[in-house]
């Protein structure tokens, strides 16, 4: 069956960065609680498998190996372990259940499975030499006029969520097909259908143990250790799959 260019762009929605389900059910648990329909409606339970880090954590800049593997084994790894429990107690609905349990369980998937992928987008643009690379430079110069101007909108987004929560992210938006840095304050806030490209994590636990609220110290490590050709790689897939949507 061929998907329309709206179905895609669904699709491609749900797996990029913090997208809210659009469900007819919601997540407030302010509609009427209608039981599940007896059956067919859960999906079988499929694990979400634990992605090793890419790189030797001896090695980054500015970011001690305590730091990453502590963030690696115990916060993406928590995320992906509770993803998959909320995932097997939904395979395991009983066909009566209320609403309130569904809208719980789907409102916890799909924090853990955003934090979960997150972390792996996170983990995986870290462990480069930090110098911008590839097509994906040139266009951030393009847009932003310079890379330079790019960088300090990225840089003060992330300062902006010092002392708190969430993540910064530049993404391809296959709606508007342009490039874009986005502000998310927690797991589950990001845009509609955007692709990303490169994904810093702000929560303090990220930074902590090296730098107390230093949160500055952390966001120039990062950029230290952002792997561009991984980034660029992004790009390129984004702009693929912006092709294959059409105009
Ligand atoms: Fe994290």
């Amino acid at each position: 069956m061929s998907l329309t260019r709206r179905q895609t762009l669904q699709v491609l929605s749900a797996t990029s960065m913090g997208l809210a389900l659009q469900t007819s059910a919601g997540t407030q648990g302010t509609q009427e609680q209608t039981p599940v329909p007896s059956g067919a409606s859960v999906q079988p339970h499929r694990p979400h498998a634990l992605v090793p880090l890419t790189f030797d954590p001896k090695k980054l800049t500015g970011i001690s190996e305590r730091m990453i593997v502590s963030h690696h084994e115990n916060n993406y790894s928590g995320a992906v372990k509770n993803l998959n429990k909320v995932r097997e107690q939904l395979a395991a609905l009983a066909a009566d259940a209320p609403g309130f349990v569904v809208s719980g369980l789907k409102e916890r998937e799909l924090v853990f499975r955003n934090s979960a992928v997150l972390h792996e987008l996170y983990f995986a643009n870290l462990g480069g030499d930090g110098k911008r690379a590839g097509a994906i430079g040139t266009a951030l110069s393009e847009t932003w006029g310079s890379a330079a101007r790019w960088e300090a909108e990225f840089r003060a987004t992330a300062q902006s969520l010092a002392g708190g929560s969430g993540w910064v992210v530049l993404a391809f938006d296959l709606w508007s097909r342009e490039l874009r840095s986005y502000w998310s304050g927690n797991h589950t806030q990001g845009p509609a259908a955007a692709y990303p490209l490169l994904v810093l994590d702000m929560y303090e636990h990220a930074y902590h143990l090296d730098n107390g609220a230093a949160a500055a110290k952390y966001i120039d490590a990062f950029f230290a250790n952002v792997r561009w050709e991984e980034v660029d790689d992004r790009f390129g897939r984004a702009l693929k799959a912006a092709a294959l949507l059409g105009s």
